[in-house]
This record gives C-alpha cells, sequence and structure tokens, in this order.
C-alpha cells in the first residue's frame, strides 16, 4: 500500500501516514514556468495498491488537474490500483440541470476522475449522496458525523436543539438530532445570489435554545451567518456551527467572526486558511 499527496492537503496524507506508520509516497509535484504541472513519482509503484489524496479544494482547478494528472502518472507507472482519496470533492454544487444551458460540473468531474485512470474513489459528506452514481467505478462515501458527534456530545444540554440552514440540509441534520437524541429546526433559506441569501421562517423551536447548526459546507459563510442572525432574533442562546468542509472564500471569515456564533467545528478536509486561523479559537479543527 502507497499513499501520494498532491499540493491540496498534503497535512491531511501526512496524518493518515502517520497513523498507519507508513511513509508518504515520494513525488515531485511542480509546475513548468509557464504553470503547467510537472510531475514526476519518485519511487516504484509497479503493483501497488495507491491511494492519492487530493481534495479538489481552492485553488480547485489546480488540485483537479493535479489529481488528474497524478492519476495518469500512477497509471502508465502500472499501478495495480488507485484510489482518489477526495475528502472534499470540488465542482459538487451543479448536480444537475436547475436552469436552461448550465452544465453538470460534478459528472463532468465524476467521468475526468474515470478516464484519467481511478479504480476507485473515497471521498466525505459529499454534497449531494447521489454523486456516487456518477461514477461507473466504486465510490466509498464516509461520513464526518462519528468524528463531529464525539465533539458535540460533550456539548449535550437538555435545551438543545439541531438546526438545518437549508431545506436541502434535512437529511444530514436529522442524523445529528437522532444521535444526539434532541430535536431538529429547520431555516428556510432563499438563495437571492451568489453571495447572499434570505431566511423566510423557521420551522420549530429555537427560543431559549442552545442549537448546534449543521451543514456540509461553509463557501462565502453567508447561509451559516444570515441563519445565526435570525436564530439570535428568534431568542435562540448559544450557537454552534457544524460544518464538514471549511471552503471560506470570498469575505467569509469577516462573515463568520461578526455573526452571532460561539463555536465553528470543521474538518480538515481542506486545509484551514491562514487568515482564518488569524481569528483565534472561534474555528475548531477536528481531524478525519
Ligand atoms: C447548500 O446547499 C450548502 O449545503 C451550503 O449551505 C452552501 O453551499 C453554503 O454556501 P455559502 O457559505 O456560500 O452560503
Amino acid at each position: 500500500l502507497k499513499i501520494f499527496s498532491g499540493n491540496a492537503n498534503p497535512d491531511l496524507a501526512r496524518k493518515i501516514c502517520e497513523h498507519l506508520s507508513i511513509n508518504l509516497g515520494n513525488a515531485y509535484v511542480g509546475r513548468f514556468p509557464d504553470g503547467e504541472i510537472d510531475l514526476k513519482v519518485n519511487e516504484d509503484v509497479r503493483g501497488a495498491d495507491v491511494f492519492l489524496v487530493q481534495p479538489t479544494c481552492a485553488p480547485v482547478n489546480e488540485s483537479l488537474t493535479e489529481l488528474l494528472i497524478f492519476i495518469d502518472c500512477l497509471k502508465r507507472a502500472s499501478a495495480a490500483r488507485i484510489t482518489a482519496v477526495l475528502p472534499y470533492y470540488g465542482y459538487a454544487r451543479k448536480d444537475r440541470k436547475d436552469e436552461g444551458r448550465v452544465p453538470i460540473t460534478a459528472k463532468l468531474v465524476a467521468n475526468l476522475i474515470t478516464t484519467a485512470g481511478a479504480d476507485r474513489v473515497l471521498t466525505l459528506d459529499l454534497h449531494a449522496a447521489q454523486i456516487q452514481g456518477f461514477f461507473d467505478i466504486p465510490v466509498d462515501h464516509l461520513l464526518a458525523f462519528p468524528v463531529m458527534m464525539k465533539y458535540f456530545e460533550q456539548l449535550k444540554t437538555e435545551d438543545l436543539v439541531v438546526v438545518t440552514p437549508d431545506v436541502g440540509g434535512i437529511k444530514l441534520a436529522r442524523n445529528y438530532s437522532k444521535g444526539l437524541g434532541v430535536k431538529m429546526a429547520i431555516v428556510d433559506k432563499r438563495r437571492v445570489g451568489p453571495e447572499e441569501t434570505e431566511v423566510g421562517f423557521i420551522i420549530g423551536e429555537v427560543a431559549n435554545k442552545n442549537v448546534i447548526m449543521i451543514d456540509d459546507l461553509i463557501a462565502t459563510g453567508g447561509s451559516i451567518a444570515q441563519a445565526a442572525y435570525v436564530l439570535k432574533e428568534k431568542g435562540a442562546r448559544e450557537i454552534y456551527v457544524g460544518a464538514t468542509h471549511p471552503v471560506f472564500c470570498g469575505s467569509a471569515i469577516e462573515k463568520l467572526s461578526a455573526a452571532p456564533i460561539k463555536e465553528i467545528v470543521i474538518t480538515d478536509s481542506i486545509p484551514l486558511s491562514e487568515k482564518a486561523r488569524a481569528t483565534g479559537d472561534k474555528f475548531k479543527v477536528l481531524s478525519i
């Protein structure tokens, strides 16, 4: 078994290797002067069972291209089996044509990974579980749930409620409300622009409750921040957030820092930006 990493999340790849007590595979992933990816695997992989850790996180196009070129390289070097380890699967949010003349990037990326030569995909908290079906190769869809639950169990109080900031997240939040044995509430979010959301109404009781808001990812921070303000208005007490993937783009850190949220619990599926690190202890990173 061999593990390699591109430049997307080498810290996570190192942690996986430490956990398994093996060395990280030796490869060079650099750039040619014109920006093209220059890649060389510096050890024999013939017949090996290779895991390539490369979430397609920001810079997303660079990460994706590195992933594809790395898989091609491993295939041509006669690895016996190549598993693309994508703790974060980028381009997942376009998983259907919700209007005319738009692409389905989640499917396109699945095609690219398969065509490059991956035999198997290992991923975590896909934006939509049905993306598994976009692949004709096996997909192991892991959940951050056990890691998150361990942490949230310590916060469990009688007056706790799990909230989904979006009707699309009901299934995910329901797992947590069941796991913690507490009730659930739903925020009716409407997207009015790429960075702006509006909250219509809240279904469920949040007044005088401590809240754990669960989402699969935080991108611009708009959904979570907006929901936190509305929950406070409705009388919520402490607000915690659990989100697997800290995409954190645009002014997410500023928005989240200003919002009435006690703690934002995320995972290391994506490396935490310097800016987020600098904000002190508002962000709690759990290792997957
Ligand atoms: C929505 O479908 C997702 O689960 C997230 O709530 C959303 O993508 C987060 O986006 P943002 O942080 O930009 O509001």
